[in-house]
């Protein structure tokens, strides 16, 4: 099949350069480090541990042009409906957009209604922190309930956590996602009626698990302190008015949202109101702050400056060269734990496609690489074994604070320690003769060098890129999360996808939906006999 121009050229860079070591680069160029790394409001980006040459990276950002990916940045920006399937614009940029600029969508300024909520928004927290609007029996409201799915609670979810140091004293939080009733059986357990704020995020306010768990929560307050209490304790962050009205929460205590903003984007809008409500308004503005910065650096700095581009290059060039479809992302911070599954959302359900913008199916190249990850060190202990030797690479994000947020001992220094290490064991490897002259220095015998050589040597050459921001604030956090948001976007311009809607997650809900009534007792109806007979075994066992 015939290619373009930039794909032949990265084809051809990917025959002269991929035997090439990164450790014989590092080699013959002790300036490699600095040249591949750029520093951006105390972030820094060391891409330098990655295979790739100055022509790699050339050919790269020649197949950028090729995508126009500049006008397609712009595009977002801009407010053009990029999202083509939902004939959507994008602009989760514009929540964030402190410039005084006004955004355009269908001719009308978006700037004007962003600017309400978010009035709205800090109103209702201050009176919350103040006490002035207090929970039906009089009592300050001092337990979240954020009750919401996907990314109307993973985003929310990751960044209070993140951010559990700043959060307000007398302040808790608590998520209800999983339609299981256990997570709604062990939040409600914990909390006192009294002093429960519960809010239902819901873009759509038609998904089935947020709506059955508000419900129960619902049933559950109305039990205890009557129904008029439901004025004081449940607010709704939606898109949709008439189903919050419906459900029964008062449209006043209702914080709206666009369908602008996708649901895996939108911790920055009225879904944020519980980061707002545990770590102060202030705080959240901060957090804003930080995403539009990297706004700012991603629509303005040169390619060959601009982290989210470098960034998704690289993935590109694993993904689509080198044929690693996986990557894993590794903070090294007990409040980023959660980070890497609010992650799995924003670029496995942005760019899981196989559908090209210009309607054909996908057959030559894969899109989207699955994410996995977990906090370091906690996973160098189960997965990294794999990471160093197993059959294939798997490029990594490493991700640390210089300053620890808790400086207890020489803990962060060890911390600081192993990350680094890591990296370095990914790059440098072990050859099968530095592991032989260890092992006689021990005094092993030939036998037991024989046996243990392969084992104990590690061919290195696995490429990492090391994310370094001063501390875990606000603002450094809102900078982390625009940054892959944009490399999501970039890797969706150059795979040439919608990377904003979703529509693989809807034929599983469908049959959820006639499955049910079936559980229930009634009709069976017509599956694959596998179903058939497991639905059979299951309705069985429940007696
Ligand atoms: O899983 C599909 C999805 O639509 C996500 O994109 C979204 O974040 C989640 O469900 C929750 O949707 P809503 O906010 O409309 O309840």
């Amino acid at each position: 099949m015939a290619v373009s121009k930039a794909v032949q050229g990265l084809l051809d860079e990917y025959k002269r350069f991929s035997s090439k070591s990164m450790i014989d680069l590092f080699n013959n160029d002790s300036n490699r480090a600095k040249k591949y790394t750029i520093e951006f409001n105390d972030l820094v980006f060391d891409y330098s541990k990655n295979r790739f040459d100055e022509k790699v990276l050339d050919a790269l950002f020649e197949l950028a042009k090729e995508h126009n990916l500049k006008e397609r940045i712009e595009d977002m920006f801009e407010g053009k409906k990029i999202n083509v399937t939902e004939n959507r614009a994008v602009l989760h940029t514009a929540l964030r957009n402190f410039s005084g600029k006004p955004v355009f969508v269908d001719g009308k300024d978006v700037m004007v209604d962003i600017t309400r909520v978010l009035e709205q928004m800090e109103t209702f927290v201050k009176a919350v922190h103040s006490g002035s609007f207090r929970g039906a029996t009089g009592k300050k409201l001092k337990n979240i309930v954020n009750i919401g799915i996907g990314g109307s609670d993973l985003g929310p979810y990751m960044v209070t956590s993140a951010l559990k140091k700043y959060w307000i004293d007398g302040i808790d939080c608590f998520f209800i996602s999983n339609i299981d009733g256990t997570a709604c059986a062990e939040v409600l357990n914990k909390v006192d009626a009294e002093e429960t704020l519960f809010i239902v995020a819901s873009k759509t306010f038609t998904t089935i698990e947020t709506l059955t768990n508000a419900r129960t929560c619902r049933e559950w307050l109305v039990k205890k302190l009557g129904e008029d209490a439901v004025k004081n304790h449940f607010v709704a962050l939606s898109t949709n008015a008439k189903a919050v009205q419906e459900f029964g929460i008062d449209t006043k205590n209702m914080f709206e949202f666009w369908d602008f903003v996708g649901g895996r984007y939108s911790l920055w809008s009225a879904i944020g109101l519980s980061i707002a409500l545990a770590v102060g308004f202030d705080n959240f503005k901060e957090l804003l702050k930080g995403a539009e910065a990297m706004d700012n650096h991603f629509r303005n700095a040169d390619f060959r400056e601009n982290i989210p581009v470098i960034q998704a290059l690289l993935g590109i060039w694993y993904n689509d060269y080198y044929n690693i479809h996986r990557y894993a992302v590794i903070p090294y911070d007990q409040y980023l734990k959660h980070l890497p599954a609010y992650l799995q959302q924003l670029d496995m359900e942005s760019n899981g496609k196989s559908v090209r913008l210009d309607n054909k199916k996908i057959t030559d190249y894969a899109t989207g690489p699955a994410l996995f990850g977990g906090a370091g060190t906690d996973v160098q202990h189960s997965f990294f074994q794999l990471l160093h030797q197993g059959t294939e690479p798997v490029p990594v994000d490493f991700i640390i604070p210089a300053n620890s947020q808790n400086e207890t001992g020489k803990h962060h220094l060890i911390l600081l320690a192993n990350i680094l290490a890591q990296a370095e064991a990914l790059m440098k490897g072990k050859t099968v003769e530095e592991v032989e002259a260890e092992l006689r220095a021990q005094g092993k015998d030939e036998a037991t060098i024989e046996k243990l050589k392969l084992n104990k040597s590690f061919e290195g050459n696995r490429p990492s890129n090391m994310f370094i921001i001063k501390k875990l604030t606000p603002f450094a956090l809102g900078m982390m999360i625009a940054m892959y948001e944009h490399k999501v976007y970039t890797q969706g311009v150059i795979w040439e996808i919608d990377s904003f809607d979703q529509w693989g997650v809807e034929l599983g809900k469908q049959l959820a939906l006639k499955i049910l009534p079936e559980l229930e007792g009634g009709q069976r109806q017509t599956h694959d006999c596998s179903t058939e007979a497991l639905i059979e075994k299951i309705s069985s066992m429940r007696g």
